[in-house]
Parts: structure tokens; C-alpha cells; sequence
């Protein structure tokens, strides 16, 4: 069984997507895409989702895609979705970028039988101090290049936790 990762931020189009695609980008260059070709079987995951509607279907924002060319190289791939309840079934670790996020998840599970399963991304981090990834949105470009620099931070802390299965 893969271990199942979801990142979730408010659009689906900046933050989210982000931490997607370096935690694959992360898991390709560790050697551990193929689950079957890797010495300890280990599998992982990523997908990521919206808590709002707004951006359904849309390709991640070219300022983010510009901010991950140009600082590791990658391309964003991917279209928006929203966060739907059976995310709590299918996924093993829910990550939100902020509180916000975060709170908007757990007002979901009603049972609050799923909480143990929502995290906030930066909790991860080693390098930086910073509690929440900050909306990038209606900044300029240096606000998302920050956000792939967190990011990569939380995104690296988060696959030593998964490898050592220490979650
Ligand atoms: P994201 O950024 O949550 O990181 O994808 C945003 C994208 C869109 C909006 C806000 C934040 N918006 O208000 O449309």
C-alpha cells in the first residue's frame, strides 16, 4: 500500500500544487518513484486540493510555475480541484499551508474522526521558523519565490518523517 499525501491550500493553484510537485520532485531525486525498485519498498503518493471552488480545472498560477522554474528546475503540472470529504478516507496525511486552511478542513469532518490526520505543513520545517505558508496571491513575484523556498524546507522534514515512518 502507498502512503497517500494530500497538500491542501485555499485555490489549488499556488501553494498547493507547490508542495505537489517538490515533494515529487524530492521523492524522484531520493530514488524512491518506483516503490517496487527501491531497497525499502517505500511508496509515496501526492496529490493536492482547494478548499475553495474558485479555481476548479484551472493549470497552477504562471507567477508559482515561474517561481519553481526558476528556483529548482521543475515544471508545475496539474488542475485544480476542491478538497471533497472522501479526501479523509483516501489520504494518509492531510497537509494544510495555513490555519485557515487548516480550520476549513477539520469543519468537514464532523465526526472529528479524521483530525489526527491534518497537519499543518510548516511543522516540518527545519530551516525556517515560519508557522503558516503566506498566501502569495495578490503579491509580487518574491512572495512566491519565499513559497517554493519554504516549501522545499517542509517538503524535505516531511519525506525524512515518511521514510523513517515516524508519523
Ligand atoms: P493558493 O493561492 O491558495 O495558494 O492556491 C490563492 C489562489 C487564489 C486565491 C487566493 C489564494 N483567490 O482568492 O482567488
Amino acid at each position: 500500500m502507498p502512503y497517500k499525501l494530500l497538500f491542501v491550500c485555499l485555490g489549488n493553484i499556488c501553494r498547493s500544487p507547490s508542495a505537489e510537485n517538490i515533494m515529487n520532485h524530492l521523492i524522484e531525486q531520493a530514488g524512491l518513484s518506483d516503490g517496487s525498485a527501491n531497497p525499502k519498498g517505500i511508496r509515496i503518493l501526492c496529490d493536492s486540493a482547494g478548499t475553495s471552488s474558485y479555481h476548479v480545472g484551472s493549470p497552477p498560477d504562471r507567477r508559482m510555475s515561474a517561481a519553481a522554474a526558476t528556483k529548482l528546475g521543475i515544471k508545475l503540472r496539474g488542475r485544480a480541484r476542491q478538497f471533497q470529504k472522501s479526501d479523509f478516507q483516501d489520504f494518509d496525511l492531510i497537509l494544510a499551508m495555513d490555519r485557515e486552511n487548516y480550520e476549513n478542513i477539520l469543519s468537514l469532518d464532523r465526526t472529528k474522526q479524521y483530525q489526527h490526520k491534518v497537519r499543518l505543513i510548516c511543522e516540518f520545517c527545519s530551516r525556517y521558523t515560519l508557522k503558516e505558508v503566506p498566501d502569495p496571491y495578490y503579491g509580487g513575484q518574491e512572495g512566491f519565490n519565499q513559497v517554493i523556498d519554504l516549501l522545499i524546507d517542509a517538503c524535505e522534514g516531511l519525506l525524512t518523517k515518511v521514510k523513517s515512518q515516524e508519523l
